[in-house]
């Protein structure tokens, strides 16, 4: 059996589960904790233009279906190319930029066309037979080039109708466009509305609404 240098990698990194909140206790110098989300921590290699996606413990078994959305997507620039897999890990390539909610956050404009962008991306996953979903403000990078791309698509392959992306383009077009809507957004701000938003996506209604 051979190992990588990946699965090496991967060995070295130590979760602290025993937490509400996931931490990362330790990991090996080359790599650089890049970004955490619900399911997984993102590492940056320092002499590599990739990042490992780990999973955390309890969600390892997201590993293979986010492996196979990807393999999908692989034909579309939009998606970040897949070299590896692990029972718990991605290697795949870095989008280097920031996240659409860092963009908000910084006040770096979001213009027409990167939405476009959105749809054209999520227009080739359909293409693909995949079922966008999740699509959310942490799940958007614009790059450095002023490109648009979309990662973290193991909801994907789901059945269910997600709405996400429509009333987030639904609040871009009524809001954010507007003149007086201001273009930098505190993050406190962004974390409340999301707050507010999954509440009252799982309220329970008499008129059924879809959950992501
Ligand atoms: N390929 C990538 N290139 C650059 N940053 C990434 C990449 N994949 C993930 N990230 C960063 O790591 C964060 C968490 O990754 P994500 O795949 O969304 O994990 P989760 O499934 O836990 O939400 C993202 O919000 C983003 O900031
Ligand atoms: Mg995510």
């Amino acid at each position: 059996m051979t190992h990588s240098i990946y699965a090496y990698y991967v060995s070295t990194v130590l979760f602290a589960d025993n937490t509400k909140r996931v931490h990362v206790l330790q990991h090996h110098s080359d790599l650089l904790l890049y970004g955490m989300g619900r399911s997984a921590a993102v590492f940056k290699m320092k002499y590599e233009n990739r990042v490992i996606k780990i999973f955390y413990p309890q969600y390892n078994q997201i590993t293979e279906e986010e492996k196979q959305n990807y393999e999908k997507l692989n034909g579309s620039t939009y998606y970040p190319a897949i070299y590896e897999a692990g029972i718990n890990y991605l290697v795949m390539d870095f989008m280097e930029g920031k996240t659409f909610f860092e963009c908000l956050a910084e006040g770096i404009p979001l213009k027409p066309y990167h939405i476009k962008h959105v749809d054209n991306g999520l227009q080739y996953a359909r293409s693909v037979g995949l079922n966008p979903s999740d699509i959310h403000l942490h799940n958007l990078i614009l790059t450095n080039n002023d490109n648009v791309r979309i990662i973290d698509v193991a909801r994907f392959s789901q059945e269910k109708a997600c709405t996400q992306w429509d009333d987030l383009k639904r609040a871009y077009r009524q809001y954010y466009q507007r003149p007086f809507f201001p273009k930098k957004v505190p993050k406190w701000v962004m974390h409340t509305i999301t707050k507010l938003y999954r509440l009252y996506k799982y309220i329970p209604q008499k008129r059924k609404r879809s959950k992501c």
